[in-house]
């Protein structure tokens, strides 16, 4: 019989392409998202990839009324929690909103969870939660600076809010999934990264102007203590994040050791702006225009991972590096907007 899985925001970037990886893992999906920052058409490209046309709640998680209601209908074995806003800089103009919707929702799920008996959860967390860190690459160890804005808080409280729910229920097990950059997109280009809003990650800004989408992009800075001054990042494919949810849910509904664990999902490399540029140009062949510019707020001068944890425990590596990023984040953009067919 196949566990079957809630993942919430399965039509958003992250939770699309994990849907693919779950699928090819025997895993049966159940949706919920509510589509206020994603298409519904992608499970149509997940169809095309797997030839399961996976069921979407359109439920608001906020709405806990509506939430329960998906739990009567179904019955989960885990739950994987992607839906939440995740717009840094939007959070810092509307931290209410934020914070409303990314800790009412996860509320409302690990309510339904206990209710329901559903007794593994994977939490989509991310690496902001370590600020600017002492020492790189960050371990799971390293100490957590103060977050540089409400997103980032979100996921800090979220990793609480959890860890206080399972001391509380002694037989649910949680694993926080702390990711780096997330790139790319599936192999196919039938589904990818699709901001309803204006692009302000720097790989779809990068494709988005190499198809002339935008005129050009600013370069945030070049002036910081790097090795070529412009800041260092951990960028990781979308399906090497999406294995590692795989790789998470395995390991929960096996013989994972403590109720609550924290895994970095990164792979180890930095690479700098200036260097991710290069990268495209070089599997594109074209060269980008962009200027330097000062530096943005908030941003962290050079974060990595050290993945070894999820290596070791888990069993997980990733696979691909950032020019395989940019070769399906390049024929991703050129397919949705029309010059190639998939
Ligand atoms: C990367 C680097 C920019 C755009 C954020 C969130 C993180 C996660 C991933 C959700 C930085 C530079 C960017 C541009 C640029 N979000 N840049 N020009 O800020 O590292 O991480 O997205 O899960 O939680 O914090 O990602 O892609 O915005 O920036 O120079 O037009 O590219 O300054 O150095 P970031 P990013």
């Amino acid at each position: 019989m196949k566990k079957k899985i809630l993942v919430t925001g399965g039509c958003g970037y992250i939770g699309s392409h994990t849907i693919v990886d779950l699928i090819e893992n025997g895993f049966e999906v159940i949706s919920i998202d509510n589509n206020s920052n994603s298409d519904i058409r992608v499970l149509e490209g997940i169809r095309q990839i797997t030839g399961v046309q996976v069921k979407n709640y359109t439920v608001d998680l906020c709405d806990l009324e509506k939430t329960r209601k998906v739990f009567a209908i179904e019955k989960f074995d885990g739950i994987i929690h992607f839906a939440a806003l995740k717009n840094v800089g939007e959070s810092v103009y509307n931290p209410l909103q934020y914070f409303h919707n990314n800790i009412t929702s996860l509320i409302n799920v690990l309510d339904c969870a206990l209710k329901n008996d559903v007794k593994h959860f994977i939490f989509s967390s991310s690496c902001s939660v370590y600020g600017n860190a002492e020492k790189l690459p960050v371990t799971e160890n390293t100490p957590l600076s103060p977050p540089e804005s409400p997103y980032a808080r979100t996921k800090v409280i979220g990793e609480d809010i959890i860890t206080d729910f399972i001391n509380a229920n002694k037989d649910f097990s949680a694993i926080l999934l702390r990711y780096f950059n997330p790139a790319g997109a599936h192999e196919s280009a039938l589904i990818g990264e699709s901001p309803i809003n204006k692009a302000a990650n720097l790989v779809p800004v990068i494709t988005e102007t190499g198809i002339k989408k935008r005129e050009g992009f600013d370069v945030f800075g070049n002036d910081y203590d790097t090795r070529d001054g412009s800041c260092i990042r951990d960028y990781i494919h979308v399906m090497d994040l999406a294995n590692a949810h795989t790789k998470s849910l395995q390991y929960a509904m096996g013989d994972m050791k403590e109720k609550v664990e924290v895994f970095n999902v990164g792979i180890g490399n930095g690479v700098s702006v200036l260097e991710a540029i290069k990268a495209f140009e070089n599997v594109t062949d074209k060269a980008l225009n962009y200027k330097i510019a000062p530096r943005r707020e908030g941003d962290v001068v050079a974060i990595y991972a050290d993945y070894s944890k999820a290596e070791k425990v888990l069993g997980w590596t990733p696979k691909r590096n950032i020019e395989d990023i940019m070769r399906t984040a390049w024929k991703w953009e050129q397919v949705r907007s029309g010059v190639l067919q998939e």
